[in-house]
């Protein structure tokens, strides 16, 4: 998987870069490249933004801006993106479209900042715009780490444990339903105990009982 993401904000992620999933990722071949659109600008003073027609508060990154990153990115080279522009309007990510987007070789994050983006970036640039639920962010930063990492995840050998991302809350094996609740030591604590049949050694029941708990977390959430 090889993830570019454009901002202007490429500092933001020297935190996410360097978590363990994310540079397990990387060592196992995948790619996370960041873009600043002021270093592709076809605008002088390192200008990306500008006011709004029709008037209005606050500034809109330009069209001719992110066409001049995607095309220095990119026009050199076969292998074209998947280009997701991150807005509030956008699709709601949720494990399904998470799922889709990690069978992706390759993804572009579209990062919006100031009040908008010009409409035409989605219009003629990107494939699809993905939002990370109904409320605003002040950019597309916090939301493409949020992709990131739901993706990069479920790529093969990210997380330490094989298993880790199959039975999880939201995964095919668990119908997607949330994931059951989970306990480790000490078996009671202040008089809270930990339920019998996890410490029965009886895993048909502890099976049982765990797609048990998931589904009723399926019915109280919905
Ligand atoms: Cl993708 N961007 C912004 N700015 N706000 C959001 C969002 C994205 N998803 C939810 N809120």
């Amino acid at each position: 998987m090889r993830l570019d993401v454009f901002t202007l904000f490429p500092e933001w992620f020297a935190w996410f870069a360097g978590q363990r999933h994310v540079r397990n990722a990387v060592e196992l071949g995948s790619e996370l490249n960041l873009l600043h659109y002021r270093d592709s600008t076809p605008l002088t003073g390192g200008q990306v933004d500008d006011a709004p027609y029709g008037g209005g508060a606050g500034m809109v990154l330009r069209v001719d801006v992110v066409d001049a990153a995607l095309h220095r990115a990119y026009d050199s080279s076969h292998d074209s993106p998947r280009v997701i522009l991150l807005a509030p309007s956008g699709r709601p990510l949720d494990e399904p479209l998470a799922a889709e987007l990690a069978q992706e070789r390759h993804l572009a994050l579209l990062c919006g900042r100031y009040e908008g983006v010009d409409e035409r970036v989605r219009e003629h640039l990107s494939d699809d715009t993905v939002s990370i639920g109904p409320y605003v962010l002040s950019g597309g930063e916090l939301a493409a780490m949020v992709v990131a990492d739901t993706v990069l995840r479920k790529l093969p050998g990210a997380l330490g444990h094989a298993d880790s991302a199959v039975e999880e809350s939201f995964s095919e094996a668990l119908d997607g339903a949330p994931e059951y609740p989970h306990y480790t030591r000490p078996a009671s604590y202040r008089g809270w105990e930990v339920p019998e049949v996890l410490l029965s050694g009886d895993h048909g029941r502890v099976r049982e009982w765990r797609l048990e708990r998931s589904r009723e977390r399926a019915r109280s959430s919905a």
